[in-house]
């Protein structure tokens, strides 16, 4: 050290010691592969590969030739707000108060803003495995503790509200999370199941979260929102999937009326208010519903392109792919180790998927999720490039 005193290490707390995304792994050797002038199909990633409605990138283009771009109203755009009410009303027909709206940064956000204002440190949260990884991330980073409930066939891959109760009788719980359609299964629940869960869930006093950030994607089944069966339970939702915004960052809350205000002050500090830009394109997306429309039945064809193509090419264990863009496939036939199994499918066959152990600790080496939210004729050279592999391995 020339002429400064001796750098001391900053130690990283415990709490911020979260596993990573494989995903990402997955993604930087497949970007490798494509520096060196390679093509990859990519299953990797579930964001889809279609723009934001027309509507959407419009409005954001308008408002920024306008008037300076601010903060907003710490819970939303009012307009925004009363337009996302709206949309209860118009898709699932259930009233609901544009003042119980939170606008927020993704969905990502709205789930440590429920966190919080729901729970203290300690508490235990149930969670499905498999199931997307952040949110057990998320509860630990905040000192909460998730409760991992291992689903299987019998149960069509979801909590059934004799698990819960079980669950809870071992050692109570504060809280479950459920989200149909799920990632990375894509599996939905059946209306009664969804409902039952939420009705023995708040019988025995444990909080509700329902990420519902893949309703509009279902193709199997019509997604029901927690929204219809509780004023308790909390709903979060984004224009990351259905509206095909990730980059925007921009979801939304339904909150029980008495949590709306400790969310507002959580976000206040946390955050001020959610990026403006997003705002406007956000609400101008709801009418860009038509453009949308043709962008899901583009995942239907690559749906069932998959599902017809890739039993012949070596691969014919799927969970039910009810909605949402994702087919998590069975390879313990094939493979005790997902994660190599995926790099060698990446390095050999030139297709990236994402290895089941981001999504299950324990069954995930013997699973494989692929996104089907790109094109359709990746979809077709992917079956093709699977099976020649399949055939020389
Ligand atoms: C199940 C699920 N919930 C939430 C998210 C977070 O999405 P966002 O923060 O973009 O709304 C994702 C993203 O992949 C997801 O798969």
């Amino acid at each position: 050290m020339t002429g400064h005193t001796a750098r001391r290490m900053v130690t990283a707390s415990a709490r911020s010691n979260v596993p990573p995304f494989m995903v990402m792994d997955v993604m930087a050797a497949a970007a490798r592969i494509e520096a060196a002038g390679g093509r990859v199909i990519h299953m990797e990633v579930g964001q889809p590969a279609a723009p934001a409605p027309k509507t959407a990138i419009d409005a954001a283009r308008a408002a920024l030739a306008g008037t300076p771009i601010g903060y907003t109203e710490t819970l939303g755009i009012p307009s925004l707000r009363a337009r996302i009410a709206r949309f209860y009303a118009e898709t699932y027909r259930v009233p609901v108060a544009p003042e119980r709206i939170v606008v927020t940064t993704g969905s990502s956000a709205g789930f440590i803003l429920a966190f919080l204002a729901m729970f203290e440190a300690g508490d235990r949260v149930a969670i499905a495995t498999p199931g997307y990884p952040p949110y057990r991330h998320i509860l630990s980073a905040l000192g909460c503790e998730s409760v991992l409930i291992e689903t299987t066939p019998a149960t069509r891959w979801a909590i059934t509200s004799e698990m819960l109760l079980a669950a809870h009788a071992r050692q109570p719980l504060q809280g479950v999370l459920i989200a149909s359609p799920a990632n990375p299964t894509g599996t939905m629940m059946s209306a009664q199941s969804f409902a039952r869960l939420i009705q023995a869930a708040e019988g025995a006093g444990i909080n509700v979260i329902s990420d519902e950030i893949y309703h509009g994607l279902d193709y199997a089944l019509p997604a029901e929102t927690a929204a219809r069966l509780s004023e308790r339970a909390v709903v979060i939702n984004s224009f990351s999937k259905y509206f095909c915004m990730t980059g925007w960052r921009v979801g939304w809350m339904v909150a029980p009326p008495e949590l709306v205000r400790p969310i507002e002050r959580l976000q206040q500090n946390l955050a001020i208010s959610v990026p403006t830009l997003s705002q406007i394109a956000a609400e101008a997306a709801f009418e860009g519903r038509a453009e949308m429309e043709e962008v899901k039945r583009g995942y239907q064809e690559n749906r069932r392109i998959l599902l017809e193509g890739l039993p012949p090419a070596g691969l014919d264990t799927f969970l039910p792919a009810d909605g949402a863009f994702y087919l998590y496939a069975n390879v313990a036939h094939l493979t005790d180790d997902s994660f190599d199994f995926a790099k060698r499918m990446l390095e050999q066959a030139g297709v990236a998927a994402t290895p089941g152990a981001d999504f299950d600790p324990v069954r995930g080496k013997h699973y494989l999720r692929f996104s089907y939210a790109g094109s359709a004729a990746d979809m077709r050279e992917a079956v093709e490039r699977i099976g020649g592999w399949l055939r020389k391995v």
